[in-house]
């Protein structure tokens, strides 16, 4: 075996012996411009126990990383929290290498993984709640079902007080750094937030459920430990409220203005409406799509109260770029959004209607009528687009006066 890679020790007889993904930049339609890493962890005990695996390609390095520290054939038990492949790709070659005595996982994770490998095995179904020893090791498994799949759960070390997360509280973010407190407040404030924008925001009434359960618990809890980014050692309260925060989306006084341009008529008018809105107090990023990643602006929309979206009319509909974020936007189904559209055209026009329809089909209230403008604004449309930007400002101040939002 390879031991030419090494384990990293995050608490006694604990390893992380996950791999670095310096390279991925496109993790299903989310650009991934930092890389990712996939934890894995290595409880030492009577019997010891690997949580979690790796993406199928990064096999070598995970086993290369457990070698540094034991025998890969001593592991004993695999607990697979989430059945999604970056986690559980490597997991059919590493059984057939370890031979384990048992792998845990959820009832749906073990269909899961069943529909992913059709395989004759038979894991070990753990319960919502369910207390395992395993050998000197005791653990607890809370279910966390959409956190980030149905098969989602958690798994936690009594002793040392350390809560395995897999997706819950992780980050797309490959780096030197295992641990929270050697990254920047602002780095992680930023990957985290984009990470919960694009994978968990649909989910935030079961975050929200999660939060309830583990205050509840109480469980001594010394250490978040996440299959992707940094572990939580410091910052744990700092995450798990900003968790909160992000799925109760209550308005903000900012807001996010995206939009596409043709001939840079919808530009001009997205930064007439950009300078309505700061004139109303406003704070705003200027997103245009032909430079801006789509799960970029989702991060922005998920720190935002207001949206406004701009497209010239192209074959009678909106801008590709447009229809793909809105799409996109609304299978993440962020909420409590006040929004505005406008956009150039030529003829027909229909762009604004359109943009306008697709707000509201993402339960975007919208604060005042669109402005189209024919061809290029004028300074009578450039003031109309500053108005509604104006207005969409007004709006979002006295929803966040009513909810107490600074
Ligand atoms: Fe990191 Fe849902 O897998």
């Amino acid at each position: 075996m390879d031991r030419a890679l090494e384990a990293t020790p995050i608490a006694d007889g604990v390893y992380w012996v996950g791999a670095l993904d310096w390279g991925i930049r496109n993790f299903h339609g989310y650009l991934t411009s930092r890389g990712t890493t996939y934890n894995a962890y290595l409880v030492l005990g009577d019997e010891p126990i690997l949580i979690d695996t790796v993406k199928a390609p990064f096999k070598d390095e995970m086993m290369s990383r457990i070698a540094s520290v034991l025998e890969p054939g001593r592991i004993r038990h695999v607990i697979s929290n989430h059945a999604e492949l970056d986690h559980s790709g490597a997991l059919p070659e590493v059984l057939r290498t370890i031979r384990p005595d048992s792998v845990l996982t959820s009832t749906m994770g073990a269909r899961a993984l069943k529909d992913h490998f059709h395989w004759d095995l038979e894991p070990r179904v753990v319960k919502d709640g369910e207390r395992v020893e395993l050998g000197n090791k005791v653990f607890q498994f809370i279910h966390a079902p959409m956190l980030h799949w149905p098969d989602s759960m958690l798994a936690y070390l009594e002793g040392p007080g350390l809560l395995f997360t897999n997706d819950a509280f992780g980050m797309h973010l490959c780096s030197s750094q295992r641990f929270d407190d050697q990254l920047s407040r602002s780095l992680l404030e930023y990957e985290a937030a984009k990470y919960y924008a694009n994978i968990l925001l649909p989910y935030s009434g079961r975050v929200q459920k999660l939060g309830e359960r583990l205050s509840r618990l109480r469980l001594p809890t010394s250490m978040i430990i996440p299959d992707h980014g940094p572990i939580w050692r410091k910052d744990m309260d700092w995450i798990t409220r900003r968790y909160l925060l992000w799925a109760a989306q209550v308005p903000t006084p900012k807001a996010t203005v995206v939009f596409d341009t043709m001939w840079q008529s919808t530009a001009v008018m997205a930064q007439a409406v950009g300078d309505g809105l700061m004139g109303a107090g406003i704070d705003i990023e200027l997103l245009p799509l032909d430079s801006v990643h789509r799960s970029d602006v989702a991060t922005k929309v998920l720190l935002s109260g207001g949206l406004a979206v701009g497209s010239p009319t192209l074959n009678n509909s909106i801008y590709p770029s447009l229809a793909d974020l809105l799409f996109y936007l609304r299978g993440l189904q962020p909420k409590n959004l006040l929004g505005i559209a406008f956009g150039s055209y030529g003829w027909g026009g229909q762009a604004v209607g359109i943009l306008e329809k697709l707000l509201g089909e993402m339960s975007v209230e919208l604060a005042a009528p669109g402005v189209r403008v024919r061809h290029v604004p004028d300074a009578r449309a450039m003031q109309q687009c500053r108005a509604l930007g104006a207005r969409l400002g007004e709006r979002l101040m006295e929803e966040c006066n009513q909810v107490g939002q600074p």
